[in-house]
């Protein structure tokens, strides 16, 4: 490596000035000649059968190109399933596996029951508004009670069920000295990214083009080859740009019907969904209802953590909020009770919406875990740091890396926690009531088997790195580009690193934060199978004769000797003695051994000071600082701005956010931003972020993923603070004003 180390450099975004000069190509902005426009009707009920539909004042609106529904649509095979039962898929997309639009059955209110094509959107717009369609209705599951009467069941994603019991807890709860029991709720949530999910289609033959706004772009070549009945080559999906991923950009059926009303038509079509489209459509958070149980003794210990409940899904995708993952694996106690069932509900499929399950899980645990506090009298980051486990409380493996009492103690000292008054509505600024909490953030480490690149070197000195990866506005590109130059020895400047396409080697999910140990991996592996050719090709006049791939490092533009640094030769002498203008090398990343050998964990000890209006019961967060253990940070300025955008997202969920449905017909009531709320600048404070910066010894690069935990903290951090400020306990989620007055 070179001296002056590349990894953690606050270097900006690479693909910044591109957004800010309007360089970058989103998906809805691809031109294409002869370009169709797309837009969805819905259905008005939540469950049976479309009776009749009537399009032909739709196909006789100016400018419509044609009306596609059941009745047309050409035959599609089913969605398939990334997190399925029976077969986990790896490489398909989506949280659904019906088939799209194959007959008339309803599933859920707002499935889409046909989609127009116009010369232009408004016309679409305005012609999908003239579908007429009558419905048999069946009963619909649209309420939670419902579901649960109907029974519930067991919750497994990727075959590890959701279910964990040591020990007898309600025993040991009943025995224990100090106990809390109580209940949480969360909300449905759906995804309101700033770019609405778009997609740009067009067939060329039987090979499918789609620009798409996607976060699993490979996966979703796969499904829709799958779907239409054709090799996966002949799939070919782009996603340069995203506007915002969170887990809800994967292949939902506007793509499906997109490509479908394109085979159709025989033109390209553009479906760029409406506010309301999304909110219809595409999966988010499911409500959850969650019991915490702690029995400790005097002195703090647990003896039992219950951590049980629901949450909701479709009887089709089952990417539930598995919601227990963190009282898994953050504290020891005597004994856990640990279960989150499932129960079923006439919806959208449900999705992935940063850190799924972890956020309602940790939401649940922190907070029961400040009420105990409370209910010792203890100091609740004395409790935390109490009852730290030494390695996995529930599986016992060895944690990889684990720093959870430094990053407590550097946070409290920096938040000026010790000035916080204990007693609960003891603090008074005029008609504000002020108030500080803290709770931990949880997060697991994830990388996906898969990851493979493509990496060229050439005489120039110059790397290009090539991989099916994502960039939806984490700062993913530049922080490997920094990787790629560390680990070879060359300035940032010689480095590119390329992505966004399907037809790239790799299977990466750019989800689950694993995006940067799945590239790293692979970059890692790539540079492996480069060295050992260009060590080949050194022959025996090189000073690196000898050698073996594993005895040099990438340095000063060449390889060097790990011994004998003085043994160093530059990859442009090396290609100029063997005659090669350039090498190229394609190599796998090893599967992901370290998520079998070790608890691998990241946190974040997040705190939080507001104040609420004594009046109106108006929260307002003056400022929330998070001291996060996650690992290397290979980029200071966009793993901050990570950390904050989850904080953002973790105020929302505490104080806003909330998909409403009207219960008595399973239909989304708030389909637009201005009553989706979502934090603005005005409700977003200073955000502090700190972090303990200590690289894994297990994982690649020794990172963890960053990009989802700062969101499981903050929301009980700001709930255990309102309880500090008014000594008021609210345990459903949004926290809003009418709860507190
Ligand atoms: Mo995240 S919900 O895994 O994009």
């Amino acid at each position: 490596m070179t001296d002056i180390s590349l990894i953690g450099q606050p270097i900006s975004r690479l693909d910044g000035p591109l957004k800010v000069e309007g360089q970058a190509s989103f998906a809805a902005e691809f031109p294409i000649d002869g370009m169709s426009y797309a837009a969805l009707a819905f259905s008005t009920i939540a469950k049976g059968r479309i009776a009749t539909l009537d399009v032909g004042e739709a196909e006789a609106a100016p400018g419509v190109v044609l009306v596609m529904t059941h009745q047309n649509a050409p035959p599609m095979g089913p969605m398939p399933m990334m997190l399925g039962p029976g077969e986990p898929d790896w490489r398909a997309g989506g949280g659904d596996n019906l088939a799209v639009m194959q007959d008339d059955q309803v599933h859920w209110n707002g499935q889409p029951i046909a989609v127009v094509l116009a010369e232009t959107q408004e016309q679409a717009n305005y012609a999908s508004t003239l579908i007429r369609a009558s419905y048999e209705a069946q009963p619909a599951v649209t309420t939670l009670d419902e579901a649960k009467a109907n029974g519930t069941a067991e919750s497994s994603v990727f075959g590890h069920v959701h279910k964990v019991a040591v020990g007898d807890a309600e025993a040991a709860l009943a025995a224990a000295a100090v106990s809390i029991d109580v209940t949480y709720r969360t909300p449905f949530q759906t995804h309101n990214a700033i770019e609405p999910h778009a997609t740009t289609v067009v067939w060329d033959g039987d090979e499918l083009v789609v620009h798409d706004a996607n976060q699993v772009i490979t996966h979703t070549a796969y499904s829709l080859a799958k779907i239409f009945g054709i090799e996966e080559r002949s799939v070919h999906v782009t996603s340069p740009f995203v506007g915002g991923a969170f887990g809800g950009k994967a292949l939902w059926q506007h793509q499906v019907l997109a490509a479908a009303a394109a085979k159709l038509a025989g033109r390209p079509v553009r479906m760029n969904l409406s506010r309301e489209a999304v909110n219809r459509t595409i999966g988010g958070r499911t409500l959850t209802e969650q019991r915490v149980a702690i029995g400790a003794g005097a002195d703090g210990r647990f003896d039992a953590l219950i951590h049980t409940g629901t949450t909701v899904t479709t009887q089709r995708g089952q990417l539930a909020e598995g919601f227990i993952g963190p009282s898994e694996r953050s504290y020891a106690a005597g004994a856990f009770d640990l279960e989150c069932r499932l129960a079923f509900q006439d919806i959208a499929p449900n999705s992935q919406l940063r850190a799924p399950g972890n956020a309602p899980g940790t939401y649940a645990l922190e907070c029961a875990v400040d009420e105990l506090a409370v209910a010792l009298g203890m100091d609740p980051i004395e409790l935390r740091i109490l009852n730290q486990p030494e390695r996995n409380p529930t599986d016992g493996r060895p944690f990889s890396s684990h720093h959870a009492v430094e990053a407590w103690r550097a946070g409290a000292e920096r938040f000026g926690w010790a000035k916080r008054n204990a007693t609960p509505g003891a603090v008074r600024d005029g008609e504000w009531l002020v108030g500080m909490g803290c709770a931990a953030s949880h997060l697991g480490y994830v990388r996906v088997p898969g990851g493979a690149a493509r990496m060229t070197l050439t005489r120039e000195g110059r790397a290009r790195v090539e991989i099916a990866a994502h960039e939806f506005g984490a700062g993913t590109a530049t922080a490997l580009s920094q990787v790629v130059a560390e680990r070879l020895g060359l300035a940032f400047e010689q480095v590119s690193f390329v992505y966004g396409d399907s037809t790239l080697p790799g299977l990466v999910m750019g989800g689950g934060s694993q995006q940067t140990a799945s590239i790293s991996a692979s970059v890692i592996a790539a540079q492996h199978a480069l060295t050992t050719e260009l060590l080949q090709i050194a022959g025996d006049a090189s000073p690196l004769a000898g050698l073996t791939a594993d005895e040099v490092e990438g340095r000063d533009g060449g390889l060097a000797s790990l011994d004998a640094p003085e043994r160093h030769e530059s990859y442009a002498a090396i290609l100029a003695r063997a005659g090669r203008d350039e090498i190229v090398v394609e190599a796998a990343a090893p599967p992901p051994q370290e998520m079998m050998d070790w608890s691998i964990q990241s946190m974040g000890a997040m705190f939080c000071e507001l104040r609420v209006n004594a009046v109106t019961g108006e929260v307002r967060v003056d400022r929330v600082l998070g001291s996060m253990d996650c690992g290397r940070i290979l980029n200071a300025r966009t793993a901050s701005s990570q950390f904050r955008g989850g904080v953002i997202m973790g105020l929302g969920a505490a104080l806003m956010e909330e998909t409403q449905f009207d219960e008595r017909n399973g239909r989304v009531l708030n389909v637009s931003l201005a009553e989706q709320h979502v934090p603005v600048h005005m409700d977003v404070p200073e955000i502090d972020v700190i972090w303990t910066d200590i690289p894994d010894p297990q994982t690649p690069m020794g990172v963890h993923g960053l990009g989802e935990i700062t969101i499981t903290g903050a929301t009980p951090a700001v709930a255990n603070a309102i309880f500090n400020a008014t000594g008021k306990r609210v345990r459903d989620l949004p926290i809003t004003l009418d709860k507190l007055m």
